[in-house]
């Protein structure tokens, strides 16, 4: 299946991202989002992360304007009918999803498969709010998205192998590296990676160590390129919290409690680099 045109609803920290590595391939790309405000603060983070690899000489200025070129923004979703391929990459809540997907059902014609960006929401259950269960799939990506090579892909019960493999496909196209993975809450990346971090926030709450500590144990003890608490920072302290509870309702398991620290933290608004204070503080 050739991709031409891809569709990206969500303009966030995700979907900037990806519509970033999907135009760095060479395809066109639709990004959508619900106010021009959000677009343009996507746009700009696009631009930034472009110039950052101009600036290392990998990529020329006349590439960069190409690879611009190539993303258009609308605040209409009626647009993704103009796609091959459509990815949700909105915000982690289950509600939003559905919606999204019940109308993109709609608009997009039964051919064009319906990823999804989600971290750990069931694939299984957004696919049952369309009418074509098989082509709906997870296309995850991990943040910073033009730096990290993984995409972890996620069949739901009724997702076809046909779209398992356009979907591949595509993230080899994009430069990634895909892993494939069950549908299960969390999948395998936050299966693992979030309760390590709910772990550390743990540690942090039991006064085991200064977040300093708990980090520099991390990154230089097990050589993880960030400790836990500056990940959660960078990742949004509301995102990680939604996905402990995913894990914690879809196993029925106490081993998945989210720390009430992470939850005073998120109530507190302070939810990591995006909002000026997580575990740190940040300009
Ligand atoms: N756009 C383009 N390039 C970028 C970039 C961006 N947004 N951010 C970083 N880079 C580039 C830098 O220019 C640099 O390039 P060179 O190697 O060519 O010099 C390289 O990436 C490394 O960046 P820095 O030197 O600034 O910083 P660093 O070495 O400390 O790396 C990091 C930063 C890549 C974020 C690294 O700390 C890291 O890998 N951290 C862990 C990230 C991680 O675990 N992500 C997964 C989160 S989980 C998730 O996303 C899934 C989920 O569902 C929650």
């Amino acid at each position: 299946m050739d991709i031409k045109t891809y569709g990206v609803v969500g303009s966030g920290q995700m979907g900037s991202g990806i519509a970033q590595v999907a135009a760095m391939s060479g395809v066109d790309v639709i990004m959508n989002d619900i106010k021009q405000d959000f677009l343009d603060v996507g746009m700009g983070y696009i631009k930034k992360s472009l110039e950052r690899i101009v600036k290392k000489g990998k990529m020329t200025e006349a590439d960069m304007n190409a690879v611009l070129g190539r993303i258009t923004t609308t605040v209409d979703l009626k647009d993704m009918g103009k796609a091959d391929y459509v990815i949700e990459a909105a915000t982690e809540n289950e509600e939003i999803k559905y919606d999204i997907f019940r109308r993109l059902d709609e608009i997009c014609t039964p051919d064009i498969i319906l990823g999804t960006n989600t971290s750990s929401i069931p694939i299984g259950r957004i696919a049952a709010e369309t009418k074509r269960p098989e082509k709906v799939i997870g296309m995850h990506f991990m943040h910073p998205v033009p730096v990290m090579k993984l995409v972890e892909v996620i069949c739901g019960i009724a997702t076809s192998e046909e779209t398992f493999q356009v979907t591949w496909d595509l993230s080899e196209k994009f430069g990634k590296t895909p892993a494939r993975a069950n549908d299960f809450p969390g999948f395998i990346s936050n299966r693992i990676l979030m309760p390590m971090i709910n772990e550390a926030v743990f540690a942090l709450f039991q006064g085991i160590g200064s977040r300093e500590d708990i980090d520099t144990v991390m990154k230089l003890g097990m050589n993880h390129p960030m400790g836990p608490l500056e990940l959660a920072d960078l990742i949004g302290l509301d995102t990680c919290l939604a996905i402990m509870e995913t894990l914690h309702d879809g196993f029925k398991d106490s081993k998945y409690r989210p720390c009430s620290l992470l939850r005073k933290y998120v109530e507190a608004g302070w939810l990591g680099r995006k909002t000026g204070r997580g575990f740190y503080e940040y300009e």
